[in-house]
């Protein structure tokens, strides 16, 4: 070993031994006959002290030259610091340097390798390799090493077996985000990569195994946003046997588990709610329910006064925003401004507010009188000092605008505590969802999910409120991991690629061996898929799941430190017979 000790180990204890540290060289502070460094590696910092007096010239001369994250070797003595650092846990020594070795001159680094830097985002990425030696970037990857250990212990001890699955695989036109790769032995045919191992792990519990799980590699060619990469990692489980209360209380088990043993926080009861009900209270699938502010309905309260834009529009809803009348009138012509960018897309904002007096004003005064605005405020349960905010329009439309506008009211408000975790189960999924680009029904979740018994007979007549035996594991308003109960045989997995518009030939070609592995004894079954950097985000209290993974894409979907994708050349590209293909 280069070292006895790392430079986050030594203390009072260790004064007076000699000991030898190796790491890179984070500040040198020269005061002429003294010289200070600070020496990093990834357990911490500790102080290296070069002195005129018992030093020899040589040595402080060596000192003097060493520059920003220089990897060096120091042989030295512990010693008390006079002046300490209680900052940080070696501030009460320091190293009274007698050997110094540079292991290793650096280029002034890009941007400064402390835990504030001056790097910017892309400059970072070009440089991942140091953004990864700053404290902060580091203690995230150590946060995943945690998770995924913790995850590995909680399904070892309830029986899970890990077992992999294949990354060339099958493209399908369901998988249109696939990305493919060209086969060289087979001229013009081409594999996919996974958009996750699905029908893999229902194959499995077809084996018998059972309880299977895989932390594994997915690959996405969709759109990218703060919480979305191309290639990200799922915890993918599936048990046979089951139903999806097994589910919920084995997976709710692991979210505590992971929660008790990585963050020391013992959760509560993770609460329940159904689409229909997140969609109505919350205006999306993912409620943040770190705050109330629920939707109030207004339509039979606000219609028929003769104000036009509420008489015309299929749902007036509000929210409430305790404690904030207050709001000035520029405040909520910023906010009113804010709801109508094109990105929300509200024509137009109504608010009122409920005065410390017992009065309240409105903007729509003219059409609605002082009773109708205490109705109103019944409705919202408010009370003086509150402010009501309604939008209005087509049902979809106008949840999806106070979804975002409740969001930034509790962010505004300072209700989104990255401290305060609340989970929750959304269940009862609509099987499908009418998608307009192409005219015809889509699986909301996936097309080996399975119906609601007691809803099947909607599939012909109604297939649109048919409900799937699907679930979605949400926290802080992030979908953490979905999943479902399995369609297990033949008969209704056709009947399902016939309502999702495939022909028999289409299904028989795509999914022929699952349909076929269903008629050799499949067992029912059913399982749920973690977003695994998700969920390390939302344990390290960040918005994006960038810093979790060590060498991430850009916005582009680029890799800027090794430039990826690239272009390739000719020749390659005949050899994967792509070039031929085009030119046909
Ligand atoms: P689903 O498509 O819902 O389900 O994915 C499961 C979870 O994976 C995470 N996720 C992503 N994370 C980062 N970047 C992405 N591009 C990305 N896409 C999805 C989300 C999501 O909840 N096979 C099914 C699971 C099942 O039915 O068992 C599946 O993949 O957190």
């Amino acid at each position: 070993m280069l070292r006895t000790h790392t430079c986050g180990e030594l203390r009072l204890d260790h004064i007076n031994q000699e000991v030898i540290l190796a790491g890179w060289v984070q500040r040198v502070r020269n005061k002429g006959g003294l010289i200070w460094v600070d020496l990093r590696d990834r357990y911490g910092i500790t102080q290296l002290i070069f002195e005129e007096d018992s030093s020899e010239k040589e040595l402080l001369e060596k000192a003097a030259d060493l520059g920003r994250e220089f990897v060096v070797q120091a042989s030295g003595r512990v010693i008390e610091r006079t002046s300490k650092n209680d900052k940080i846990p070696t501030g009460s020594i320091e190293i009274k340097v007698s050997k110094l070795d540079v292991l290793n001159a650096a280029k002034i680094p890009p941007f400064i390798i402390e835990d504030e830097t001056d790097g910017g985002d892309e400059l970072r990425m070009k440089y991942r390799y140091l953004d990864l030696r700053r404290n902060v970037v580091r203690e995230k990857l150590q946060l995943r090493h945690k998770m995924m250990q913790e995850t590995r212990k909680y399904m070892d001890a309830q029986n899970f077996i890990e077992v992999e699955t294949p990354v060339l695989i099958k493209s399908t036109p369901e998988g249109a985000r696939d990305f493919v790769v060209p086969s060289r032995v087979n001229p013009g045919e081409f594999y996919a990569l996974p958009q996750s191992p699905q029908t893999f792990k229902q194959l499995l519990m077809v084996s018998g195994f059972d309880r299977y799980f895989q932390i594994v590699k997915c690959f996405r060619d969709e759109d990218l946003r703060a919480d979305r990469q191309p290639e990200f990692t799922q915890i993918d489980c599936e048990m046979a046997f089951v139903e999806q209360e097994d589910i919920l209380s084995t997976f709710e088990g692991l979210t505590k588990h992971l929660f008790a043993n990585v963050k020391g926080v013992e959760l509560e009861e993770v609460k329940r709610m159904t689409f229909a009900e997140a969609m109505k209270y919350y205006g999306n699938d993912k409620p943040d329910l770190r705050f109330d502010m629920k939707f109030v309905e207004l339509n039979d309260l606000a219609k028929g006064k003769g104000f036009g834009i509420f008489d015309d529009a299929e749902l007036v809803v509000g929210i409430c925003a305790k404690g904030a009348a207050e709001y000035t009138r520029k405040q909520l012509d910023a906010l009113t401004d804010w709801v109508k960018r094109p990105q929300i897309g509200a024509k137009g904002m109504v608010y009122a507010k409920y005065n410390a007096d017992g009065t309240i004003k409105s903007t729509v005064d003219k059409f609605y009188a002082q009773e109708d605005l205490q109705a109103w405020a019944k409705a919202f349960d408010a009370e003086p000092g509150d402010l009501m905010l309604i939008l209005s329009g087509d049902t979809g439309k106008v949840r999806k605008q106070l979804s975002e506008l409740r969001l930034k009211m509790g962010e505004d408000l300072g209700l989104r505590d990255r401290n305060v975790f609340k989970p929750l189960w959304v269940v009862d999924f609509p099987l499908l969802e009418w998608d307009e680009e192409t005219n015809r029904y889509h699986a909301m979740h996936h097309p080996f999910t399975s119906p609601k018994s007691e809803d099947i007979a909607l599939l012909d007549s109604d297939p649109g409120a048919v409900r799937a035996n699907a679930y979605d594991l949400v926290i802080n308003g992030v979908e953490i991991g979905g999943g479902s109960i399995r369609i297990h045989d033949r008969a209704t997995q056709q009947l399902m690629f016939k309502h999702l518009g495939f022909t028999d030939e289409e299904a028989q070609n795509q999914f022929g061996f699952l349909m076929e592995a269903f008629e050799y004894g499949a067992p029912p079954h059913g399982g749920i898929a973690f977003g695994f950097d998700r969920l390390c985000a939302i344990f390290g209290g960040s918005d994006s799941i960038r810093d979790y993974i060590a060498f991430p894409k850009n916005n582009s979907g680029r890799d800027v430190m090794i430039d990826s994708p690239s272009t390739i050349a000719d020749e390659q590209l005949k050899e994967l017979s792509i070039l031929v293909n085009l030119k046909k």
